[in-house]
């Protein structure tokens, strides 16, 4: 698995040498948006050029200072347009999980001072809605389970939003059957992550640490009162039993409660929604604490044991919170924890039918226009022309272009409700649309159609003609 994506980013370059002399060995991609050099950074990871992956867009560069050194850094940025903007990375022999992580930086690189305001998609899910006015830069790391050959992150301003502005994308394929109790159980999810804590540790960890390159971030912002100031214990644990596969160094760490008491880590939360989180629980002491553990105050297990020398994860799920805080309350000995994620549970819509997929690129021909008709046809947003309910196309609209007849490809559309052809140029009688019994509204104005055919009579929802 590790070679391919320099197998797709190098292949128009044809040369085996580059393809392995320029890649991590670990299946990464990692790309500098608006960037034109290859470099290494000090982590030993190799970024790469954005513009194999993605066409639209201007490339600048921000100076800017970070404490007392400034630095440069090349963005790429999506000009006023209505037509959304995608970077399309082939993942299919990846992984069946990766995760993408991106960042969108301003910092006022156009000497305007209005930091924009845009959405983001991963796929056919909308995942977040990035203001820059708020955090700049904007980091964002989701969880995706693989489903397509191909992913595709997209832009989509919003009104006086200014231009959308991307600084790195970064893909790091994940163990397959990592946080499978939130993704395995429920289909069509994704996670989008919201904390990862190495829980009694003062600085930031990931790569090579973490072999997946995930984030580990320290807990002081939320470390809870009591809490000693943190054990580091190098001892070797069995860490097969954790299928999210944390580095050891992670748990190595821990936080642990220094009066017979409470812990709680409170977690603010941006909205609410349904989240997964995971508690990863290592024996790093010469005693074996139990615990009860609560979540927003309700006791989620009861006298919990840690063993010594051995390492255990507990998940769970909530649903419908807007604030999150996590809480260890003694039985036996003094509770700690060593590290900890939460994530927000999000929904990827179903997918739209191929069959109206396909009928609808075949129309799309027929205009002998770009409609600019890519991907699914409802989600993240529906295309140009269309509307949906869920995944169902139910509203066609096409007007002053030359479509002649009728073609029988519309008869695939067995969801429309509204279908709006006026000056098409249509001629002779009306055909093909006998299937569509769920139609209601049909507006063949301004066309020379010289009868209404006997298949319409059939239509007993038609209301308008
Ligand atoms: C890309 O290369 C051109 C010409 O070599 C240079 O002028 C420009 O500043 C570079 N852009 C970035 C983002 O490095
Ligand atoms: C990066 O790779 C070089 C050579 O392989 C190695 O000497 C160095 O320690 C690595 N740096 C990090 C941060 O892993
Ligand atoms: C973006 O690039 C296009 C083509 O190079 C150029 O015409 C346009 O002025 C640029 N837009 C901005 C806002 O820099
Ligand atoms: C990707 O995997 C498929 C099987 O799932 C295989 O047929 C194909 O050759 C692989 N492609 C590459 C580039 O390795
Ligand atoms: C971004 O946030 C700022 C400050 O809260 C707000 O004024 C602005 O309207 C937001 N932009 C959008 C497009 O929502
Ligand atoms: C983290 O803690 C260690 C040990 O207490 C200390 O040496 C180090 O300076 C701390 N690092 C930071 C960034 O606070
Ligand atoms: C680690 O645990 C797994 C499952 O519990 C077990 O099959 C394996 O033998 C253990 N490995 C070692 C080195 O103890
Ligand atoms: C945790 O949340 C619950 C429910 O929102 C609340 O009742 C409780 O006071 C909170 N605990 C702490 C220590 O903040
Ligand atoms: C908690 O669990 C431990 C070990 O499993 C057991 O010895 C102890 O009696 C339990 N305590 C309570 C209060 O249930
Ligand atoms: C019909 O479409 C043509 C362009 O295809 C346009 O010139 C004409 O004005 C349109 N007629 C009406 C009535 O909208
Ligand atoms: C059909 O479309 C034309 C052009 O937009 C419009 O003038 C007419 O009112 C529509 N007819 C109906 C019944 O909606």
């Amino acid at each position: 698995m590790e070679l391919h994506w320099c197998y797709y980013s190098w292949f128009l370059l044809s040369s085996i040498f580059i393809k392995v002399a320029f890649c991590d060995p670990e299946g990464f991609l990692s790309l500098s948006c608006g960037g034109n050099t290859t470099y290494v950074d000090s982590s030993n990871i190799t970024w790469t050029p954005d513009g194999a992956y993605i066409s639209a867009g201007n490339m600048t560069t921000i100076d800017f200072l970070e404490g007392s050194s400034s630095s440069t850094l090349p963005v790429r940025f999506f000009p006023d347009s209505p037509r959304k903007k995608c970077y399309k990375i082939p993942v299919k022999n990846v992984s069946s999980l990766v995760l993408v992580r991106t960042q969108f930086v301003y910092k006022n690189y156009d000497g305007h001072n209005k930091p924009p305001a845009f959405s983001v998609s991963l796929g056919r899910a909308i995942t977040t809605n990035v203001n820059l006015t708020h955090i700049d830069p904007w980091i964002e790391e989701f969880i995706w389970p693989v489903d397509k050959d191909i992913l595709s992150l997209c832009f989509h301003s919003l009104q006086d939003g200014g231009f959308p502005v991307i600084s790195s994308l970064e893909l790091r394929p994940l163990p397959q059957e990592a946080y499978s109790n939130a993704l395995g159980d429920f289909p069509n999810k994704l996670l989008r992550k919201c904390y990862r804590i190495n829980c009694g540790y003062n600085w930031s960890l990931r790569y090579p640490i973490d072999q997946y390159d995930r984030i580990w971030d320290a807990d002081e912002d939320f470390s809870p009162f009591h809490v000693s100031s943190g054990f580091d214990i190098q001892a070797n644990f069995n860490m097969t039993v954790l299928k999210e596969s944390p580095p050891v160094a992670v748990l190595q760490t821990g936080r642990v409660l220094a009066r017979w008491n409470d812990m709680t880590y409170k977690f603010p939360i941006d909205h609410q929604g349904d989240y997964h989180i995971v508690l990863y629980f290592a024996g790093i002491l010469p005693v074996s604490p139990s615990f009860d553990v609560l979540i927003n105050g309700v006791i989620v297990r009861s006298n919990y044991t840690v063993n010594r020398w051995e390492v255990s994860s507990l998940f769970f799920t909530m649903k419908g919170i807007e604030s999150l805080n996590i809480t260890l309350k003694t039985v036996h000995y003094y509770p700690y924890i060593n590290a900890l994620e939460v994530y927000e549970i999000l929904d990827i819509p179903l997918e739209t039918s191929s069959t109206t997929v396909s009928a609808l690129q075949v129309i799309q021909q027929s205009t002998g226009l770009d409609l600019d008709w890519e991907d699914d046809p409802c989600s993240p947003k529906s295309w140009e022309h269309i509307e949906c309910e869920a995944n169902l196309v139910t509203s066609l609209e096409l007007f002053d272009v030359n479509l002649r007849s009728i073609s029988p490809t519309f008869g695939d559309l067995l969801d429309l409700k509204s279908l709006d052809l006026h000056n098409t140029s249509l001629a002779g009688e009306i055909q093909n649309i006998g299937s569509l019994q769920h139609l209601k509204k049909l507006n063949l104005s301004f066309n020379q159609l010289t009868a209404f055919g006997s298949e319409l009579e059939d239509l007993i929802n038609l209301q308008i003609l």
